[in-house]
Order: structure tokens, then C-alpha cells, then sequence
């Protein structure tokens, strides 16, 4: 059962099984910190600093085999190496009472040659690449367009359903408390959902039901492998990103809010269309309120919000009903401390450097943004400065 005690912001929420102190969520971000695949010490630290006890913290995408890779230094979670490095993050996280989900992906066609076992092509529902409009970040930190897919034959899709099934698995071993399957943002999933590009004449293309066909065989493996209440989703029917259009990307929306009720999931994960930054002009897509208030009336359980809140207007989504959970992404980058930073109020927040959000230094742009210290003046007044990041671990966990 879930359920509201109070909206606001920084009040408590019961999902599915889990207590949440507040609302405010760490987005899931790449950042491109791996070593050969597997998770690193940084990352123990850097999620660490995301923690607040009873906090939802959502992990980067990680890959659920050998082709689903399209960034550099990113990780996977199918050997047991890369289990055994993300049981240290999750370890560190639960030891501070957070509670922290694993983002699964396969990014498909938004690949290239060089991150493919043999210098294959990437796979993907279609053998159209993304347009060149598009462009990859390389190892060394070159730009290039994307690869030309493969379109995988319909015999091959089952076997990424099964890695999508056994990264679930891999995940529980590792000890997360869930995790959150990427239908979106023009990767793989998203690749098949979406008309302008899945172009199939098989039973996972053409109509709205085979074209959603991937996503609810991959959500069905997941939840029979980890249980429902474990399970998330994140949708994007009206993000543009990487060329993922759809002809009629509300009607889209609607048909997978009314598939996803039957599942009873732990949270559906939507990224609004204000997050579309490049191709499409805003009035030719559903405008923010009326995609949201659509989604929000059409999907019975639990609704995590994400692109471009503030402080400000995640409150007044929370409190307008529009969203239970609000998840932040560039903002959490910079303020490690974002909850409590929230919870003060009136606080400034550290700016956010987007040359290092995809750089691999271990510290720099990653684990080295300040904290905020609360402490008192020579009059008794509580003044706030910043400090570096150890010193307010314990001013955190009063949260
Ligand atoms: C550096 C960076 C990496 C991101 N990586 C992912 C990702 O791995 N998976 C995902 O679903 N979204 C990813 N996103 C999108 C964020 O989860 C979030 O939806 C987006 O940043 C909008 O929220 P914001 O306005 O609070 O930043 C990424 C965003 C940024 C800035």
C-alpha cells in the first residue's frame, strides 16, 4: 500500500515496502566513473554523500550485458565482479539508512562500434542510426555520430529480455533494495515504444501493442524474478531525446499507465517534456500540464516526477497532488546534500559544472562539491558556510 503522510516536500512517504523520510530523490545519472565495466571506491563515496536515512537514491543506468554499453567508463551488473563492486556502494548506503535502487538498461542503437564486443554494430529495433544531429561521447572524449544499428532479428529479443531478468537477480545479490528498469530517454526499450523509430514488421512492431510488446516482457521477467514491490519503471513518452518520436506520444503514454496499473509496481518513473532541450519546439508537443495531469489521472500507484524542479516547484508539485516523489538530477550533482539543503529552506546551492559531468577523474566534478555546515555565530544565530566533505556527515544524518 502506498501512501502520503502530509505533502510536502520533506515529509515521509510509504513506498510499496519502503519508508521514505522525503520525497526528494537522487535522479539517475551516468557519470562515466567505472573502470573496465566494474563500479570503483569513488562510487562507494559518491553515493554515500547522496545518502540520507530513509533517502531514495536511484544509481546511474547500468548495463545488463556486453552490448548494452554506449558511454565510456560506464558499468555492467552481469559478472561477479561488477556484483561484488556495487554490493560495497549498496553496503555503504544501507550502513547510513538509505535506500537505494539499481537503473537497468540496454542503450541499443545510442551506441558505437568501439563500445561493441568485436567492433560490432549496436542492436537495436531498427537498422536506422540516430541522426548525426546526435552525437556520442568517445574514450577520449571526442565527439562522433552514432554507429549504424543491426535490427535484431525476433528470435534475439528474448535473450536481452533474459538479461534484463538476470541484471534483476544480479541486482538482489548485490543487495539492492530494487530496481528501476530505463523504458526511456531513446535507448533500447524506448527504441521499440516509439513509431519514428521502430520500423518492424514482426510482433513487436506497428501497433501500439507490439511496439510496447519488449517493454512489458522485460517488465513481466523482472517482477517474477524480484517481486513487484521491488520493481520501477522510468517512461518518456514526450522526451525527443536521441530522435525517440512518437506520432502520438500521449496515446502511447496512456496505453503503458493502463498496462503498468496491472503490475502494481514499486513506482513508475516519468521524465517530463520540459527535459526535451534540442529537437522538437515546445508547442509542438503536449504542453507540461496537460501530459502530466494525463499521466497523473491514467497511473493508479506511485509517480516519481523528474526534469528541471527547483526546490519551489517541487513543493508545489507535491502539495498540488501532481507527483509523490520528485527526483533531482544536475541539482544533486553539485549539492551532495540537496535534502538538507531543502529542508533549511533559504539556502543557496552550489552550482553545478556540466564539464565534468562526463569526465572520469575520480574527485573532480564527482565527490569534490561542498557541503553545507550549519553553525552558530557569535551572536547565537546559526549561519551557514561550506566546508569540505566530511565535516557534515553528522549534521546529514539528522535527517
Ligand atoms: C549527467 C547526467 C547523466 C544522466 N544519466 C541518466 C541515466 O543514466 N539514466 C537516466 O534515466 N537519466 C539520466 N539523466 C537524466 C536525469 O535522470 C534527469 O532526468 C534529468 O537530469 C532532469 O532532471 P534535472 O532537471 O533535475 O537535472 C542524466 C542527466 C544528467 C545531467
Amino acid at each position: 500500500m502506498n501512501g502520503s503522510t502530509g505533502s510536502d516536500l520533506m515529509f515521509p512517504f510509504k513506498m510499496g515496502p519502503f519508508h521514505l523520510s522525503h520525497r526528494v530523490v537522487l535522479a539517475p545519472m551516468t557519470r562515466c566513473r567505472a573502470l573496465n565495466t566494474i563500479p570503483q571506491p569513488a562510487h562507494v563515496t559518491y553515493y554515500s554523500q547522496r545518502t540520507t536515512p530513509g533517502g531514495l537514491l536511484i544509481t546511474e543506468a547500468v548495463s545488463v550485458g556486453d552490448r548494452g554499453f554506449g558511454f565510456p567508463h560506464s558499468p555492467g551488473i552481469f559478472t561477479d565482479e561488477q556484483i561484488h563492486a556495487w554490493k560495497a556502494v549498496v553496503d555503504a548506503v544501507h550502513a547510513r539508512g538509505g535506500i537505494i535502487f539499481c537503473q537497468i538498461w540496454h542503450v541499443g542503437r545510442a551506441s558505437h562500434k568501439v563500445y561493441q564486443p568485436n567492433g560490432d554494430s549496436p542492436v537495436s529495433s531498427t537498422s536506422r542510426k540516430i541522426s548525426d544531429d546526435w552525437k556520442i561521447q568517445m574514450l577520449g572524449g571526442t565527439l562522433e555520430n552514432y554507429s549504424t544499428p543491426r535490427a535484431l532479428a525476433t528470435s534475439e529479443i528474448k535473450v536481452i529480455v533474459q538479461q534484463f531478468r538476470e541484471a534483476a537477480r544480479n541486482a538482489m545479490i548485490a543487495g539492492f533494495d530494487g530496481v528501476e528498469i530505463h523504458a526511456g530517454h531513446g535507448y533500447l526499450i524506448d527504441q521499440f515504444m516509439k513509431n519514428k523509430i521502430n520500423d518492424r514488421m514482426d510482433e513487436y512492431g506497428g501497433s501500439i501493442e507490439n511496439r510496447c510488446r519488449f517493454a512489458l516482457e522485460i517488465l513481466s521477467a523482472v517482477t517474477e524474478e524480484i517481486g513487484t514491490e521491488r520493481t520501477a519503471i522510468r517512461i518518456s513518452p514526450v522526451v525527443d531525446h536521441l530522435d525517440a518520436l512518437d506520432s502520438d506520444p500521449m496515446a502511447l503514454g496512456l496505453y503503458l499507465a493502463a498496462k503498468l496499473n496491472h503490475f502494481g509496481l514499486c513506482y513508475m518513473h516519468l521524465t517530463q517534456p520540459r527535459y526535451n532541450a534540442r529537437k522538437v519546439k515546445k508547442e509542438d508537443l503536449p504542453s507540461f500540464h496537460d501530459c502530466h495531469s494525463l499521466m497523473r489521472n491514467a497511473y493508479k500507484g506511485t509517480l516519481m516526477s523528474t526534469g528541471g524542479y527547483t526546490r519551489e516547484s517541487g513543493m508545489a508539485a507535491i502539495r498540488n497532488g501532481e507527483a509523490d516523489l520528485i527526483s533531482y538530477g544536475r541539482l544533486f550533482i553539485s549539492n551532495p546534500d540537496l535534502p538538507w539543503r531543502f529542508r533549511l529552506g533559504a539556502v543557496k546551492l552550489n552550482k553545478y559544472d556540466r564539464a565534468t559531468f562526463y569526465t572520469h577523474d575520480q574527485v573532480v566534478g564527482y565527490t569534490d562539491y561542498p557541503f553545507l555546515y550549519l553553525e552558530d555565530d557569535k551572536r547565537g544565530r546559526q549561519r551557514s558556510k561550506m566546508i569540505s566533505n566530511e565535516g557534515s556527515l553528522c549534521l546529514r544524518s539528522a535527517l
